[in-house]
């Protein structure tokens, strides 16, 4: 299974701008992919009330803009990584997890959510945000994901 799952991240990766890139594609064609499809489809990225969808791709790869600056640097190496670590082993959700969090880039949300520090829907998220985002001291910034880990992926 280690194999195929290697296989299947290589082929969504490299074929990020073809028909492997769909969410339905890379999330229903390996048992693996089940509990984050699942739960991505549950959070407000897979679907909220106004229609707009949040593809895998749109935080697991670079924006699409900067696709051949930053896949080599970085989609390659991810691609690599999950394949040196998923040959022959047991997928194990939770380290892949933890991995992600940990190379998981502010640059990946904020080409989205691009007015956040001047549209916040509340005073409160405003002042969270800026002091979070951009603090006096810098070596005090929080990445979004240290507060908001399981923002595509609930329960
Ligand atoms: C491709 C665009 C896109 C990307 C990338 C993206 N978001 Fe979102 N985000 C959305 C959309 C669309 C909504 C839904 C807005 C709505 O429901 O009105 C949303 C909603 C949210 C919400 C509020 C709803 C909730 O469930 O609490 C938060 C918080 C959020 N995103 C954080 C993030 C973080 C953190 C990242 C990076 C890991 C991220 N987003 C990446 C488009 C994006
Ligand atoms: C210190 C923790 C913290 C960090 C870091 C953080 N957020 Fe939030 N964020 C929150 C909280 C708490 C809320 C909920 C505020 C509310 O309910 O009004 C929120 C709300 C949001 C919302 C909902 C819309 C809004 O304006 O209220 C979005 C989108 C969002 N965050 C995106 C991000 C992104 C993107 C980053 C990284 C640049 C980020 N957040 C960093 C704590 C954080
Ligand atoms: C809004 C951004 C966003 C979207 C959209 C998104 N992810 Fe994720 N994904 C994350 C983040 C951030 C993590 C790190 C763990 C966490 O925060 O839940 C993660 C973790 C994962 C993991 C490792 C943990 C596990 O459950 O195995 C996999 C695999 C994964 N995502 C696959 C997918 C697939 C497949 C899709 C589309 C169906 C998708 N993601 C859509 C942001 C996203």
């Amino acid at each position: 299974m280690g194999i195929a799952f290697a296989l299947f991240c290589f082929l969504c990766i490299n074929a990020a701008m073809g028909p492997f890139s769909t969410s339905q594609y890379c999330g229903t064609n390996c048992h693996e992919m089940d509990t984050a499809y699942q739960s991505w489809q549950a959070s407000s990225h897979g679907g909220n009330p106004r229609g707009v969808r949040t593809d895998c791709v749109d935080c697991h790869l670079p924006p699409k803009d900067k696709y051949f600056t930053h896949l080599f640097a970085k989609a390659q190496t991810g691609a690599k990584d999950m394949w040196l670590h998923h040959f022959g082993g047991e997928y194990d959700a939770d380290a892949v997890r933890e991995k992600v969090v940990e190379h998981f880039e502010d640059e990946m949300c904020l080409h989205c959510h691009v007015d956040l520090l001047t549209r916040p829907d509340s005073d409160m998220a405003a002042d969270i945000h800026k002091e979070a985002v951009t603090p006096a001291d810098p070596a005090e910034a929080l990445k979004c994901i240290e507060c908001h880990e399981g923002i595509a992926h609930e329960g």
